[in-house]
């Protein structure tokens, strides 16, 4: 449940936004619930589902290339084309970051916004891949 209100695993990274989390993190409670409550009445299945590997830019691009592949990955369902906004949030990401210095800029993706559903990539990125999504939105 957590899970699909957060986006966040047990461990802490961030789900693929192609599962669409963003969404069921609007739900209710009650509709979370009903819904976690009839997964558990599944039986279980015994079958090996492979982890979500990155491809084309997000994974071979580098610099401000690769930030564009990664944005395109996890950011952009919630903060839209060259992050304009969306229905997920109130603040075009590029007014706001026009405002911020590179390290408060990387410290909202890699900590997230407490009380939002922006999560926090820390765990699921690394250092370069975040200073690459920097770049990218550095250009817009
Ligand atoms: C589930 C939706 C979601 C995803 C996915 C997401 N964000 Fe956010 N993000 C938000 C929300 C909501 C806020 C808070 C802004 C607001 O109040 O609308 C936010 C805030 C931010 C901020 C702080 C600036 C501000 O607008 O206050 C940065 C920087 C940011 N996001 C970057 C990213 C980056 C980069 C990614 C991808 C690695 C990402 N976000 C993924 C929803 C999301």
């Amino acid at each position: 449940m957590i899970a699909m209100r957060t986006g966040l695993r047990p461990d802490g990274t961030v789900i693929l936004p192609f599962m669409p989390w963003p969404s069921y993190s609007r739900w209710s409670e009650d509709d979370l619930r009903a819904v976690w409550l009839y997964l558990r009445s599944l039986e279980p299945i015994d079958h090996e589902v492979p982890a979500s590997e990155l491809t084309g830019a997000a994974a071979t691009g580098r610099g401000a290339t690769r930030g564009e592949g990664l944005f395109d990955v996890y950011c952009i369902v919630c903060h839209g084309e060259k992050g304009s906004g969306s229905p997920f949030t109130t603040v075009a990401l590029t007014d706001a970051a026009s405002g911020m210095d590179d390290t408060t800029l990387s410290g909202f993706i890699s900590e997230g916004l407490p009380g939002t559903s922006m999560p926090g990539f820390g765990k699921t990125l690394t250092d370069e891949q975040i200073a690459d999504l920097v770049a990218i939105i550095r250009t817009w």
